[in-house]
């Protein structure tokens, strides 16, 4: 049977060939500058002067929490920098070497359940998922909702829109109704967790305005884990499937060795199918990008699976050897001052994961063709919904 688009592996999608910046219209039917290139996607996304708020108007329609005036992801400024420094603390490298510890221990109770329970089995509900929602769990002191829960708020907080629109909205606000529970109650009893940590800096701060703290803490609650599921998920079924001699070696490999696969893999599998215009960006004055003069006030937005094959910055053959360092900078996490604030977390989590599973595992196989995978679809994130396996 032929691949359609959205049946086509991550590892398997074509990007735009790099070239020079060049007109688009977004979804929105607005014009706008995209930029595919490495150094100019570098420069676009690390120049504060391509602002976010300016253009949050067009999208305010939009009900998923992602897509809030009030996330993150969309803030500018003191506002932002304000957001960002309550949770930076608590997710820098530092930070997550501590709870590497622990996060290793999660990873060594599932492998063990996983040889307990035998083959065949699958892997993402034995392993890709419950994996990141431990580790979110235990960060965030979250233990009493259900997996069908999570995967529920997931699912609408990251929505591209194909879903029905009041559904999106009542899940939302049945979300956002639990965070607030949330937050008060560890204003009320305040423990060791991330989220009693947040609250305090927050406070500290001397007010982050709530509907931005709800938000935040609802993306953290759920990106957590969805991030790390998804490219844990198609991880393993690239190597699984196209790269056993690959399998073979990160078994028996050190860390440093698990940790420049982890990198690589990050790189060449996108979270999920190629949405070229997401998160456009306003210049506030006159900029110079890759040969051409972006005017005050236009749209501009980047193509980061373009740039991230670029043979300027990337070697030709980005596939062949996977142990090899990266030859650039990845913008898998993006750049500048959006830069993801969950990379070091991600990078243990993924390193620690797919190197215990080699380890234990050496004659891990797919029994499902790649082509007849069934894939979680319609938020900005794609992955296997099982990954049947045997040893
Ligand atoms: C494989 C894992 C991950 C990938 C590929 C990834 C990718 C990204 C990218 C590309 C951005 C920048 C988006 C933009 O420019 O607006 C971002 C931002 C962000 N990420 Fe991640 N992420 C991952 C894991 C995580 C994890 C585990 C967490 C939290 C526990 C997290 C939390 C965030 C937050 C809060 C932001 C917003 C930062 C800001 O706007 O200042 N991410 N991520």
């Amino acid at each position: 049977m032929p691949l359609t688009d959205e049946r086509v592996p991550l590892h398997r999608l074509t990007f735009a060939r790099p070239g020079p910046p060049r007109r688009t219209t977004l979804s929105d039917g607005s014009p706008a500058w995209v930029f595919t290139r490495y150094a100019d996607v570098h420069q676009v996304i690390g120049d504060g002067r391509f602002r976010r708020t300016l253009i949050r108007a067009s999208r305010d329609g939009a009900t998923a929490l992602v897509d809030s005036p009030d996330a993150v992801g969309k803030l500018d400024d003191v506002q932002h920098l304000r957001v960002r420094r309550t949770v930076q603390r608590a997710f820098g490298p530092r930070a997550v070497a501590r709870m590497t510890p622990w996060v290793a221990d999660a990873v060594d109770e599932l492998v063990d359940a996983l040889a307990d329970h035998g083959p065949p089995a699958d892997l993402v509900a034995h392993y890709t998922r419950p994996l990141p929602i431990a580790v979110m769990s235990r960060l965030t002191g979250v233990q009493d909702v259900s997996d069908a829960r999570l995967l529920r708020w997931t699912e609408n907080a990251f929505a591209t829109g194909a879903q029905d629109p009041a559904e999106v909205a009542e899940v939302t606000r049945e979300f956002t109704d639990f965070t607030i529970g949330l937050l008060a109650e560890r204003r009320r009893t305040p423990g060791p967790d991330l989220i009693s940590s947040l609250v305090r800096a927050a406070d500290g701060e001397g007010g982050i305005p709530e509907p931005q703290l709800v938000n935040l803490v609802s993306i953290l609650v759920v990106g957590g884990y969805d991030t790390v599921m998804t490219v844990l998920g198609n991880s393993l079924l690239y190597l699984l499937h196209e790269r056993p001699e690959v399998w073979t070696r990160l078994g028996t490999s050190d860390e440093e060795a698990a940790g420049l696969l982890t990198e690589r893999l990050l790189h060449l599998l996108p979270l999920g199918d190629p949405t070229a215009h997401s998160n456009p960006l306003q210049a506030e004055e006159d900029i110079e990008v890759g040969g051409v003069t972006v005017r005050a006030g236009e749209i501009v937005t980047v193509d980061r699976g373009a740039a991230g094959r670029d043979p300027a910055a990337f070697s030709d053959e980005p596939f062949d050897d996977l142990f090899a360092p990266l030859e650039s900078p990845t913008l898998a996490f993006g750049g500048g001052r959006h830069y993801c604030l969950g990379t070091w977390l991600a990078r243990a989590e993924l390193r620690l994961a797919l190197h215990a599973l080699a380890a234990r595992f050496p004659h891990l196989h797919l029994t499902t063709p790649v082509d007849e995978i069934t894939w979680r679809r319609g938020t900005i994130t794609r992955s296997p919904l099982h990954l049947p396996a045997r040893w």
